[in-house]
């Protein structure tokens, strides 16, 4: 079933009508569908049988309670960069020993603490950091598990701030060092070298990059394999691409499996992958309500209470979410939807063919479940969106709106 859909005029989340849950909870409003992260996370493990991949959900994307839970319950792992994000996923029920933790400047805290609950393995960025993480599971008096991230220097055709496999980007250690620094890992106390992990960049719409990244570190797997019994895991990352824009074609989860499965299948290893956005990029949408329609000389602008506080992928990356009334109109006007923040660069969407909003119009932001809420900001004091959850046609809240004295609580005077 598609997720969000025109019945009877009223755009819907599955089966809940967005007016009703603007009305009940207020604008801006985030929604997800839990139907769809259902589907998007079973599809993917389908069309990787073979190789039963160890699906570790990248909780940056979308670090809703609700959205984990439901991912713990289908069997998931998680993909973690932080304490607080192990916070998260433990409070949701995930099973430590399906999670990985990744990042470039894990401290010494962080590591303790995931040491503590047992993780599956860290995938680590440096030998420095290898140290540190000896270093503190012998204090511990537990074993560490590790996984170098190798950047396999391929150019994985997205946005530069997403792409990550690339020689120039800060991530991972080229392929040359990696077999040594896993040997001088592997001599540390406390350690166990537990596979090898990549993740060359977000929201590729081309699986052959991935296939040629597996096809460079083959030769390396081979040997640690060979020489290290603890030797186990390949992890392929996150970065499988989603249909943003109506000309995206994006990765068919059949069409990833056909590209890299004969090359997972002769390396012989376990697989552990982490893709965020493919399972909540397309399950959410951002709802709001338009202020004013100002005509200015040069353009229209449509000024909505959602604003890059709220979603700031636009303002950020120049990404392109579409824009739906969510009552349904035929016309269209040509212009910018803005937010109130005091920025030239608040915008949703620039020049473009906009539904012909009103004043007081609700309006919905497609594409909004992945990178959205959890790079919200109360900037200019705004509270952050509340976050609503629907299933069907149940729904629920899943986050309640910030409030104006959550906005001052941390602070002392
Ligand atoms: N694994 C690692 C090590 C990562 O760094 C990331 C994302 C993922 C997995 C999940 O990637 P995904 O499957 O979601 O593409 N804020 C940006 C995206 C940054 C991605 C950072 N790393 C955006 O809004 O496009």
């Amino acid at each position: 079933m598609d997720t969000f859909t025109y019945i009877d005029g009223q755009l819907h989340a599955d089966k809940v009508p967005l007016s009703k849950l603007a009305e009940e909870f207020g604008t801006p409003l985030y929604v997800y569908s839990l139907s769809h992260i259902r589907d998007r996370y079973r599809e993917l493990t389908a069309a990787l049988e073979e190789v039963s991949p160890l699906v570790c959900y990248s909780v940056k994307a979308n670090s809703n309670q609700s959205v984990l839970r439901e991912l713990v319950g289908l069997g998931a792992g998680f993909d973690i960069v932080s304490g607080g994000e192990l916070f998260r996923a433990l409070k949701a029920g995930a099973d430590a020993s399906k999670i990985v933790f990744a990042g470039v400047g894990k401290t010494a805290d962080e590591i303790d603490y995931a040491i503590n609950e047992e993780i599956l393995f860290f995938t680590v960025e440096s030998e420095p950091e290898a140290v540190r993480i000896s270093e503190r599971a012998k204090a511990l008096g537990k074993t560490a598990r590790i996984a170098f991230r190798i950047n396999p220097d391929v150019d994985p055709k997205t946005h530069k701030y997403i792409s990550t496999g690339k020689a120039e980007n800060k991530f991972g250690l080229d392929i040359e060092r990696t077999f040594e620094a896993c040997e001088m890992a592997a001599a540390l106390p406390n350690i166990e070298i537990s596979g090898l992990h990549m993740h060359i960049g977000s929201q590729l719409l081309d699986p052959q990059p991935f296939d040629d990244a597996l096809q460079k570190v083959a030769p390396l797997c081979a040997k640690l394999k060979e020489e290290m019994p603890s030797f186990q895991y390949i992890d392929i990352g996150g970065g499988l691409g989603i249909k943003y824009q109506p000309d995206h074609q994006p990765i068919a989860p059949s069409k990833f499996a056909d590209t890299v499965l004969p090359s997972l299948k002769e390396l012989g290893l376990k697989v552990a992958m982490e893709p965020g956005r493919f399972i909540v990029g397309n399950c959410g949408v951002l709802v709001g309500r338009v202020l004013y329609v100002k005509d200015n000389p040069m353009k229209q602008f449509v000024v909505a209470d959602t604003a890059m506080t709220d979603l700031i992928r636009p303002s950020l990356y120049e990404a392109y979410h579409e824009v739906m009334a969510v009552k349904e109109t035929e016309g269209t006007i040509r212009g910018d939807l803005v937010g109130p923040v005091c920025e030239s660069g608040d915008f949703i969407a620039k020049d473009r063919d906009l539904p012909d909003f009103k004043q007081g119009d609700l309006l919905a932001v497609l594409s909004a479940g992945a990178y959205g809420f959890v790079m919200a900001s109360n900037y200019n004091s705004r509270p952050r969106p509340a976050e609503v959850v629907v299933d069907g046609e149940s729904y629920r809240l899943a986050r309640e709106r910030d409030s104006f004295e959550d906005l001052i609580s941390r602070e002392k005077v």
